[in-house]
């Protein structure tokens, strides 16, 4: 106990030091190699008193984006303008804040968004309420699954659905911190992350893997042979064998270099992972060593504060694509921050990518060269 609080106090003032150079590397994460700084030229389309569209999703004939926001609501894009499409939450009362953290457990916050491609039903993971599902017309969101194993759901992130086995990879990021309190999680180390599989027909829900350092986004494989579940605080991608002579069992399919968000296949079968912001040496050991971390939160800091030291300093974007395989295909960035900053979601639509993000007011969308 003695050694790490000695520890913490050299570590601290270091880091501090840190801060005030700005080191390359140490508190600002180093440029990448192979990267295109092509993200500044997206276009912008703006939200309009709403912020943090996560996760973007388009219905089976094509409309949309649809997107869930902060207030709660789920919005639906119309080539025009955004339209309400549905709530998580019929209580609305006190929820037309664009971003108030205190109320989300009332208003609900919809975070992985996707259509069942058959019945044209969308499916929600809301970080508060658990998995949802809603008409094709909208309206109020239906609970599906609340609790676990007797464990309310807390902090339900995001899913895919395999349509021939109608059933649902889901993901729960923690049973102990909120959403509101990702900063802590990651600080803690929580390790209390799951992915699930939820049986349409049956209801049942099956816990495939357990002990995930932030479980985050999810996608299946083209075959449909595995199903990716992001660990953000580790940097990493695991992948869970749905068939052939591996299943059941799960490896890494791919490490990131920064805290990744939303998995989304391409018609390909390639991945594009969405990053929240690239890692520098600083990021690392707080996302690594609990007591680090934990010494940082007894500092009279704000929220602000401790997403600028993980973020490390500047506003920025990156989007990595993976191959069926997990190898590295592309990095597109916005070095900058200049146009997007802090992605959450990349969906590859017709050429184009349509990107979401968990704290600005508008979704990108850029053109891919050919
Ligand atoms: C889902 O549940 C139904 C009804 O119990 C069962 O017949 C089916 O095999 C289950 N599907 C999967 C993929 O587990």
């Amino acid at each position: 106990m003695k050694s790490k609080l000695i520890l913490a106090a050299i570590a601290l003032p270091l880091i501090a030091v840190a801060i005030a150079f700005a080191t390359t590397g140490v508190f600002t994460p180093p440029p990448l190699q192979g990267s295109h700084n092509v993200l500044p030229d997206a276009e912008r389309i703006h939200l309009t008193r709403a912020v943090g569209p996560e996760s973007l999703a388009f219905d089976p004939s094509g409309g949309g984006p649809y997107t869930g926001v902060a207030d709660g609501r789920i919005l639906k894009w119309d080539g025009g303008d955004w339209v309400e499409f549905a709530v998580t939450s019929s209580q609305r009362e006190g929820c037309s804040a664009p971003f108030n953290p205190a109320m989300e457990h009332i208003c609900g916050r919809p975070l992985g968004l996707r259509f069942h491609p058959k019945t044209g039903n969308l499916y929600i993971a809301d970080a508060y309420i658990g998995l949802q599902v809603v008409g094709p017309k909208g309206g109020i969101a239906s609970p599906l699954v609340t609790e676990v194993e007797g464990q309310h759901l807390r902090f339900t992130n995001d899913m895919d659905i395999d349509e021939e086995k109608d059933v649902i990879y889901f993901s729960d990021t923690s049973t102990e911190f909120y959403r509101r309190e990702f900063i802590p999680s990651i600080l803690n180390v929580d390790k209390t992350g799951k992915l699930m599989k939820y049986n349409i027909s049956s209801k049942e829900v099956t816990v495939l893997l357990r002990g995930l350092a932030f479980a985050n986004g999810v996608a299946l494989s083209k075959d449909r042979s595995f199903v990716l579940v992001v660990e953000t605080a580790t940097r990493r991608i695991l992948r869970f064998w749905l068939e052939g002579p591996n299943a059941g069992k799960h490896d890494i399919f791919g490490e990131v270099p920064g805290f990744p968000d939303n998995i989304r296949r391409n018609s390909e079968g390639e991945f594009w992972v969405a990053l929240h912001s690239k890692t520098a040496l600083v990021a690392k050991c707080l996302s690594s060593y609990s007591w680090l971390g934990r010494t940082l939160l007894k500092l009279p800091l704000t929220f602000k504060h401790l997403h600028y030291v993980l973020v490390g300093g500047k506003p920025h974007a990156i989007a990595i694509k993976l191959s069926n395989e997990g190898k590295v295909l592309q990095v597109l960035e916005d070095v900058e921050g200049k146009t997007l900053r802090f992605l959450s979601e990349v969906e590859e639509r017709d050429g184009k990518l349509w990107i979401g993000s968990v704290l600005v007011p508008y979704i990108g969308i850029y053109t891919l060269r050919k």
